[in-house]
């Protein structure tokens, strides 16, 4: 891949920001009156959870965590590293986590095994996109935004090296042939 690839629309901001509402129509019919504690997969999820909590008109409560995998090179390793930790007490509360994109699954079925531990009244899991044809654990999405190919996907708070988070569109890069 060189420094400066080609980048596709594959998920424009208009068909983003519809379903986005849709999810947070969704997500209020159940948690309106749950107090839920909301937790963003640092750094991928920060759009995406900005914008759909701008459209719950609801009490809730907002922390974040990080994760990093390692000794996998770019791909999950599934041995996961706690970085950025909790302030927010999980026992007794409602919790959805947030994420930006499912993979192989092996970053969010450790958070959730994590947070399971803690003992939240509820546990629940809301993704922006999933790649299911690289799925290595079982998984299941609450609350899914889109299924999408297994591309590479910048945009929207998804990076490639740091890079393309910025992008209002969820765009794919385009292998060099
Ligand atoms: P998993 O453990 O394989 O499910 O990896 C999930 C994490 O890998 C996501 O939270 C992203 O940070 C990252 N990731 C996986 N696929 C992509 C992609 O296409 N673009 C950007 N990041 C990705």
């Amino acid at each position: 891949m060189n420094s400066q690839p080609e980048l596709r629309v594959l998920l424009s901001s208009e068909e983003i920001e519809a379903r986005v509402k849709e999810l947070a129509t969704e997500i209020r019919g159940s948690y309106q009156d749950k107090h839920p504690l909301l937790i963003g997969v640092l750094k991928g999820s920060f759009m995406f959870m900005a914008d759909l909590i701008r459209r719950l008109d609801f009490p809730l409560e907002v922390d974040f965590i990080r994760l990093s995998s390692y000794g996998g090179g770019t791909e999950s390793s599934g041995r996961i590293k706690v970085g950025h930790t909790l302030r927010s007490p999980i026992k007794g509360r409602h919790v959805l986590v947030i994420e930006d994109i499912v993979d192989t699954g092996l970053t969010i079925s450790f958070l959730l095994d994590y947070l399971r531990k803690k003992k939240p009244a509820s546990l629940k899991l809301c993704a922006l996109t999933d790649k299911p044809s690289r799925r290595r654990v079982p998984l299941d999405i609450d609350y899914l935004g889109f299924t999408v190919p297994d591309k590479f996907l910048v945009g929207y708070g998804l990076d490639w090296d740091e890079k393309f988070r910025y992008l209002p569109d969820i765009c794919f890069i385009e292998e060099e042939s």
